[in-house]
């Protein structure tokens, strides 16, 4: 089921969300070589619990942390740890999220490490926007499979994949709610997009094949082929003065 949410509800939402870019922002300008992911993850929880909010990921299936960290060829669900540390030419992709008065919020973003490879910027900036290009068909009166049909044409065109095995989702009282929404689909199918719908739109692009793998940990997922990652992501509000990005940090 679908839930639709009122203005109080987007209200409440938006704050859950600006904390969950703020928290995303903070470990943005944190990574940089020598520190380790669990570093990272900490200054993260703090900030939220700061806040008055909860890290919504921490505990959701068993999940031990607040961020997801994931490097290079790490797809999404990388676990914080004391015993890694962050190299000069990595991508780093953070994932998080915040619950605040029962609302979640959930983003995502990729980031380079001093200087990476022009190859690896270009994936990064492509994932990016991608991101954009689906935001862009969050509208009224679209259908779910416009959204991931604009992800996938834009990847494809540029020479990546999408990844298919994970998926956007709706977002609201529960981190994960209906729909999904894939980062691959064909235009004009699916569900209709109505006003009042939150959405977490969140591509995930492979430099090379679109196949993954988990790790024995149970949850990092992984190229199959070792090729790089990114991931970025935004909740998103359908509304009817078009998409409204909730996950800002101003
Ligand atoms: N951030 C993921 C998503 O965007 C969820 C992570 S699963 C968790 O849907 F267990 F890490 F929370
Ligand atoms: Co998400």
């Amino acid at each position: 089921m679908i839930v639709l949410k009122t203005g109080r509800e987007l209200g409440i939402m938006q704050q859950a969300c600006r904390i969950s870019a703020r928290a995303l922002k903070l470990i943005g300008s944190a990574i940089e070589p020598g520190v380790t992911t669990a570093e990272l993850d900490a200054l993260a929880e703090k900030y939220i619990l700061s806040e008055g909010a909860k890290p919504n990921f921490k505990n959701y299936e068993g999940y031990p942390a607040t961020a997801c960290i994931s490097i290079n060829d790490e797809v999404i669900h990388g676990i914080p740890s004391t015993s890694r540390k962050i190299r000069e030419g990595d991508i780093v992709s953070v994932d998080l999220g915040a619950v605040f008065e029962g609302y979640h919020g959930d983003n995502a973003a990729t980031f380079a490490v001093g200087s990476v490879t022009p190859q690896a910027k270009r994936l990064i900036e492509t994932t990016e926007q991608a991101l954009y290009k689906g935001i862009e068909k969050a509208v009224v009166g679209g259908r779910i499979g416009d959204i991931g049909n604009a992800v996938q044409r834009y990847v494809e065109e540029r020479g990546y994949s999408v990844v298919r095995q994970f998926v956007g989702h709706g977002v609201g009282t529960s981190l994960h709610e209906a729909p999904e929404v894939p980062n691959f689909g064909t235009a004009g199918h699916g569900v209709r997009l109505v006003s009042g719908m939150t959405i977490a739109i969140e591509p995930m692009v492979n430099m090379g094949g679109e196949g993954v793998k988990i790790l024995p940990d149970g949850w990092t997922v992984l190229t199959t082929d070792g090729s790089l990652s990114a991931h970025f992501e935004h909740t998103v509000a359908i509304t009817p003065d078009g998409p409204k990005i909730m996950t800002v940090a101003d």
